[in-house]
């Protein structure tokens, strides 16, 4: 399972891209299931309040984390939410994609996808 928080649309279309069942996060959602985690980067550097609250409650099936940032923030913040999941819940930050990031990102995406999430 691919699960997505998007707010402008940009990891929308990223999750456009991916071969896999997904899904929308919302906050009551409560999985059974690994899946991997796409997320855009909130404030300075900042985890999504309403993805924060989501890996309360399922942290534990996460298998890793993409963040989509963007770049003109500065390297400090960019993509920084990937850093900061990654680091709270021991998942790999498998790719930071600026904006809609490019194939070669979707690329490996669904490779990690198909050898670390669904298999
Ligand atoms: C209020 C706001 C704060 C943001 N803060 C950051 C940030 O600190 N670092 C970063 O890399 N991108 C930041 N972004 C950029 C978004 O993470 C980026 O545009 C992302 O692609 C949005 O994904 P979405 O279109 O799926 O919502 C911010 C965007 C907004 C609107």
């Amino acid at each position: 399972m691919i699960i997505y928080a998007s707010r402008t649309g940009n990891v929308r279309n990223v999750v456009s891209k991916l071969k896999g069942k997904s899904m929308e996060l919302s906050e009551e959602l409560l999985l059974s299931e690994p899946y991997l985690l796409i997320t855009y980067t909130d404030g300075l550097g900042d985890i999504p309040a309403k993805v924060a609250r989501f890996l309360e409650q399922n942290g534990n099936y996460c298998k890793g984390v993409v963040v989509s940032g963007n770049s003109n923030f500065g390297h400090t913040v960019f993509g920084a939410a990937g850093e900061k999941i990654a680091a709270k819940y021991h998942v790999p930050l498998v790719r930071k994609l600026d904006l809609r990031g490019n194939q070669t990102d979707y690329d490996a995406i669904q490779t990690f996808y198909e050898m670390r999430v669904i298999a």
